[in-house]
């Protein structure tokens, strides 16, 4: 079910998710089911629980090649409870992102480039990966929703954030 999605301003973004306690349960599938359902609608490259107003430590994320989008490179389709992150190195790039719950927008942010994630599948099975660019920051934003963080509050210079229209005119957009 395609579930409504919070938009910044709600307080219920800003506050820390509590974990998983338990996994493979008929609830948590369900709410996996609605947020890819509420993913795909709003063509997004990833959500937390917290943005359909669910108070837990789950995101997923996953994007596909897409040629219209030459710069988004693949990240794997993933579901991702009670993550931890750890930056492998001080570099930091910034970039471009978007956010279901900031519609229309987008800012310049910078994320840690290198670092290790892991953290438990539907099933409560562990799993870790080292990456790097693209798949590093959407991991960043997604587990920043789980503290209560949207991406303005990182933005450095507040001239690189504004509505889609007039940042990009004639262009395809980047994911949200
Ligand atoms: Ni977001």
């Amino acid at each position: 079910m395609i579930r409504e999605v919070l938009r910044m301003g709600d307080p219920r973004l800003l506050q820390k998710a509590q974990p998983v306690a338990q996994f493979g349960t008929a609830e948590l599938a369900a709410l996996l089911a609605d947020m890819r359902d509420t993913m795909a609608h709003h063509n997004g490259a990833g959500l937390a629980a917290p943005q359909i107003g669910v108070d837990l430590r789950v995101a997923i994320f996953g994007v596909r090649a897409n040629p219209r989008y030459p710069r988004a490179e693949e990240v794997p389709d993933t579901v991702l409870i009670n993550p931890v992150i750890e930056p492998l190195a001080a570099d930091q790039e910034e970039d471009w992102e978007g956010c279901l719950s900031v519609p229309g927008m987008r800012g310049m942010v910078p994320r840690f480039r290198y670092l290790r994630y892991a953290g438990f599948d539907e099933q409560g099975r562990r799993f870790e990966r080292v990456v790097e660019g693209f798949h590093a920051r959407v991991v960043q934003h997604e587990c920043d929703h789980l503290d209560g963080i949207l991406y303005p509050m990182h933005i450095r210079d507040l001239r690189k954030f504004g509505f889609n229209e007039a940042l990009f005119p004639d262009q395809e957009l980047p994911l949200e």
